[in-house]
């Protein structure tokens, strides 16, 4: 059984004081351990230390992106290594917008995933298409592209560590929401690409988050779709009183 992960990019927001707000919010909402469910927060390098130290261990933290080296004169990056050396345990990998903004393109992002695996993280490789992909009939091939040319030539044990993300470029912060049968039908054809790629045991393992728009009033009905194995919540993650029931939600599912 996959578990579901309930999942938060903070994108490029909070400073400390803001991060110790959430934190004492965290502990209010949440006495005990959510049960059945994994947690995951992804702050601002700035943020990791602060959050490892402050929320439960059971709560996993991540970078929102990685260095594709491994050390060295890389004036400004940040490595896999001091990643996990701050206590965190994952990191996103090709955000649309480090896609979109930073031209991150598939074949540095397949640097990016096997250094973060070798780094000991958990990589949360991200694919989605913008709307006029999808408009032109082209978004399967987009996801798949984004997929083999991303994971392609890692080996089963890397591949086995990693988390995927399916966040369509135009549902993310602009309050459109994928449809369920349209983020079901996606996610299907993703593990059916994985299990091309990698076999059916690696495809039935992985699991496939959704991100774009996730609100207390949609996560239910995506967490229920049998091929979504969690969300990646943006805006709604920077405070708890939206979070919070998305938690909630992925218990229940
Ligand atoms: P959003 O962001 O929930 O604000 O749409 C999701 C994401 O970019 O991961």
């Amino acid at each position: 059984m996959r578990k579901k992960i309930i999942a938060g990019n903070w994108k490029m927001n909070k400073l400390e004081a803001d991060i110790q707000t959430w934190i004492a919010d965290f502990h209010q909402y949440f006495t005990g351990e959510p049960k059945g469910i994994r947690i995951a927060i992804f702050p601002p390098f700035t943020g990791l230390g602060s959050l490892r130290k402050g929320l439960p261990h059971y709560v996993e933290v991540g970078a929102q992106n990685v260095s594709e080296h491994l050390e060295g004169a890389y004036t400004g990056e940040i490595s896999a290594t001091m990643i996990a050396d701050s206590g965190a345990n994952a990191v996103l990998i090709g955000h649309s917008e480090r896609r979109q903004y930073h031209h991150e393109n598939n074949l540095l992002l397949h640097r990016k995933l096997s250094i973060a695996v070798q780094g000991g993280l958990t990589p949360y490789y991200c694919v989605g298409e913008s709307q006029a992909e999808r408009q032109a009939g082209d978004a399967e091939h987009v996801i798949r592209t984004q997929l083999r040319e991303g994971m392609i030539g890692l080996s089963l044990s890397e591949a086995e560590q990693i988390v995927l993300a399916y966040e369509p470029v135009w549902a993310i912060g602009t309050g459109l929401t994928a449809s369920k049968e349209d983020v079901q039908k996606m996610h299907h054809f993703i593990r059916q690409e994985v299990a091309g790629l990698f076999g059916i045991n690696v495809a039935e393992n992985m699991p496939i988050l959704y991100g774009g728009s996730v609100t207390g009033a949609t996560a239910p009905e995506l967490l229920n779709c049998p091929d979504v194995d969690g969300v990646l919540v943006g805006g709604a993650s920077l405070k708890l009183e939206t979070f919070a029931p998305i938690i909630n939600a992925g218990v229940e599912a």
